[in-house]
């Protein structure tokens, strides 16, 4: 059956979409509704057509699994000129979210009509997209050429009352059913006599000198390095001097140039991998989860402090325990900045922080928070302190309540063993700064149980996180493979790169930062710290060598002021340290290391393919349910650039059969120790397989 169909109620034709999920524009969905214009046209009775979509929303956009294959006609630019072309009055009413081409469809309709808590938007930008069935040309007809860039080129959808504001709808239904809103509103146009408003028709209007440039410079950093928004660009500029159907095809090009680009792939890879994070495949489905509505936070620290934030902004009851008097002190006045930085930035209002600070209370005593429903342990990463944490947490805490940890390292299942109740303890590893990043680490220990993991999902979701379930192993997912990767950065140096360098080459690839000026910024005496309590090294001087002789100094990074670089009083700005690359050469001299000059390139190899050969491992031990998790926690705990779809992605658009040839490549150049391929690696080459496949 068509997904698309067509009823009569008496001059008026109904047409609607039904297509779940989100009623994505199939073929079968253009097709359909070439035939319902057709079917309309014919109808000498009907005289205005309502184009409708059953379920949760309007027509959420193409369907983005099309992509992967050549376009099949009818092509959506076709079936919106034929809308637009019907001699009967078209009127799309609006619910839920008119995304991408579903609006697309919509401004090819002669009328608009949303309910109010509708919203429209052109988010193809977030998938290396413009929009490419006519969009980028009606939007600044409608809107202006101002409302156009920002929606296009930001990718926001807006709400239907400022929709309406800007003319991309006419109407903002009355409350009741849609439909009898639409059908109301096509009466009044009928009766009123009015002709189909055709949006290709109307002229743009004139802009002042210089918009565009003014345009390309607001954006440069945000979009620095994608594809897509000067494509936009270029399109909304075709609108005010090119003839429409010239532009349209010079739009068409662009979209498809884009649909077939690496980044467009990478970015629809993302799209999937974020909608797939949440399934757990040996979660029992309906699980009965526990309820967060109050949470403790022990360690009122760097990171107990965000998370507390984070938890009160969420709306949750918070209790911030620290033994320590200063400390408390300190993490309250943290929580209250961060409102108050809220508030600045105009994302909290002043109520909002009123509610969230009176949501907070602040203690020393741990029979005060007997009675929450989480607990998020934060103090120092040391086992014998978490352990201690977790036995006294046993005692007082009620029975059912969750008990997480915030460690970045360590074993999940030592501190768990600290309990009588390991099945109720879970990893929950935020990122830095917590009230910012969206990553959290859902970490599962041996015991943990499936209710206890279905609720931190959901608790992940409430902060408005993305909580990715991984297996315990020394650092879990995200800092384990940085291990690899940090590893690579400082090998570099004695080799003879230097660290700007270093860092350019990783920023031009695409990292938020480079990992000389993250160590920096996280600070090295914490990895150094982490790395002198651990056994498992190798025995190698060169490992870590630099971090290491710098954090012996005193050169910690930004909190001292100096660190791989120097930085002014009150400046995160790096500036190179003439000493720090005299150091490097005398530690390369004493390890008898010959430096030589290296490219870019091998820079980016290195420290890149040492993320995809731990990632390798972490799949194959079976830390990760899919190789795309891993992606995520890259993406959105690490920096790496959204627009490479992850370093796992990564390396399936390589080719895995080149990343494992260059691995062995290192392996017997550099080191057998570091390079050794992993045999998931071997096996994916051989078969000609990928990590997404897996
Ligand atoms: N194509 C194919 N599948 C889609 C889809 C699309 N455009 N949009 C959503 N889906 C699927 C999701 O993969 C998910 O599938 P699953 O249940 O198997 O995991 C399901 O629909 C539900 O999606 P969400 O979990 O995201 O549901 P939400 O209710 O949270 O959000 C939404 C709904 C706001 C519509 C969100 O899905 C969304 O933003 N979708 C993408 C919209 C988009 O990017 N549209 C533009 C597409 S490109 C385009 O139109 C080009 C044109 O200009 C030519
Ligand atoms: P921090 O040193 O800023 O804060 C720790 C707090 O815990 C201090 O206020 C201290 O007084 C308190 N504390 C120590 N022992 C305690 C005890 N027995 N009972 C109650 N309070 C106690 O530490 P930070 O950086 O916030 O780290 C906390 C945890 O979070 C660690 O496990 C760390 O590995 C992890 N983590 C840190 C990240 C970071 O970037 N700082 C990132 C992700 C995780």
């Amino acid at each position: 059956m068509s997904p698309v169909t067509t009823e009569h109620c008496g001059d008026i034709a109904i047409v609607t979409v039904d297509n779940p999920p989100v009623n994505a524009l199939s073929q079968a969905v253009r097709a359909g509704l070439v035939s319902a214009v057709e079917q309309a046209n014919a109808e000498p009775k009907i005289k205005a057509v309502i184009l409708i979509c059953s379920g949760r929303t309007f027509i959420a956009g193409a369907d983005i699994r099309e992509f992967n294959r050549p376009p099949e006609p009818p092509h959506l630019p076709d079936v919106i000129a034929a809308i637009e072309a019907s001699t009967k009055l078209f009127i799309a009413a609006i619910h839920g979210t008119a995304l991408g081409g579903g609006l697309e469809v919509a401004l090819g309709c002669h009328h608009r009509i949303a309910r109010p808590d509708a919203s429209v938007g052109f988010p193809e930008v977030n998938l290396g997209l413009i929009p490419g069935a006519t969009g980028t040309q009606r939007l600044p007809r409608v809107a202006g050429v101002q409302v156009a860039l920002d929606m296009m080129v930001s990718g926001r959808p807006v709400r239907a009352d400022k929709a309406k504001i800007s003319g991309v709808i006419d109407e903002v239904a009355e409350e009741g059913e849609l439909v009898d809103a639409a059908t109301a509103y096509a009466r009044k146009l009928i009766d009123g006599g009015v002709a189909p408003r055709r949006v290709r028709d109307l002229t743009v209007d004139p802009v002042e000198p210089g918009i565009f440039d003014d345009f390309r410079k607001k954006i440069a950093k945000k979009t620095h390095g994608l594809v897509a928004p000067e494509q936009i660009i270029r399109c909304v500029e075709r609108s005010l001097s090119v003839p429409f159907d010239e532009a349209v095809a010079q739009e068409r090009k662009s979209f498809l140039a884009c649909r077939e680009s690496e980044q467009s792939a990478a970015l629809r890879h993302v799209f999937f991998a974020e909608r797939s994070v949440g399934k757990v495949p040996d979660l029992k489905k309906g699980i009965q989860e526990r309820k967060t509505e109050t949470m403790a936070v022990i360690g009122a620290g760097t990171m107990g402090a965000g998370i507390a934030y984070s938890g009160l902004a969420a709306g949750m009851q918070v209790v911030l325990l620290d033994n320590d008097e200063a400390g408390l002190g300190r993490g309250q006045a943290t929580i209250r900045a961060l409102f108050e930085g809220g508030v600045a930035r105009g994302r909290v209002t002043e109520k909002g922080m009123a509610d969230g600070l009176a949501r907070l209370k602040t203690t020393q005593h741990y029979p005060d928070i007997a009675d929450v429903d989480l607990v998020i342990e934060a103090v120092f990463e040391n086992m014998a302190i978490k352990k201690e944490v977790f036995s006294r947490l046993d005692e007082v805490v009620r029975p059912g309540a969750i008990l997480a940890t915030n460690t970045s390292t360590l074993d999940i299942d030592q501190i768990a063993g600290a309990t009588r109740r390991p099945k109720d303890v879970v990893g929950l590893h935020f990122f830095s700064p917590a009230h910012v990043m969206r990553l959290i680490e859902i970490v599962r220990g041996s015991e943990t149980s499936q209710d206890v993991v279905a609720t931190a999902l959901s608790f992940s979701k409430r902060l408005r996180k993305m909580g990715v379930v991984v297996g315990n192993c020394f650092g879990f997912v995200g800092n384990r493979m940085l291990y690899s990767y940090g590893r690579e950065s400082q090998l570099l140096l004695l080799e003879g790169a230097a660290p700007e360098q270093i860092d350019a080459a990783l920023t031009n690839f695409g990292m938020a930062m480079g990992p000389h000026a993250v160590g920096d910024l996280a600070g090295l005496d914490v990895g150094y710290k982490v790395r002198s309590e651990r056994t498992d090294l190798p025995d190698d001087p060169r490992f870590y060598r630099i971090a290491n002789v710098l954090s012996e100094m005193g050169r910690f990074g930004q909190k001292t002021g100096k660190g791989m670089y120097l930085y002014e009083d009150g400046s995160r700005a790096p500036v190179s340290d003439p000493e720090v690359q005299e150091l490097i050469n005398n530690e390369a001299k004493t390890l008898g290391i010959k430096q030589r000059s290296i490219d870019e390139n091998e820079i980016v190899e290195r420290c890149i393919y040492g993320l995809i050969v731990e990632g390798a491992r972490i799949i194959e031990e079976g830390i990760v349910y899919r190789s795309s998790d891993i992606d995520l926690v890259w993406i959105n705990g690490y920096g790496f650039p959204r627009f490479r779809g992850g370093p796992m992605f990564y390396a399936d658009r390589l080719g895995v059969d080149k990343v494992y040839a260059k691995v062995c490549d290192f392996s017997e150049r550099f080191s057998p120790l570091y390079w050794e391929p992993p045999k998931l690696l071997q096996e994916l080459a051989e078969q000609g397989g990928r990590f997404s496949e897996l």
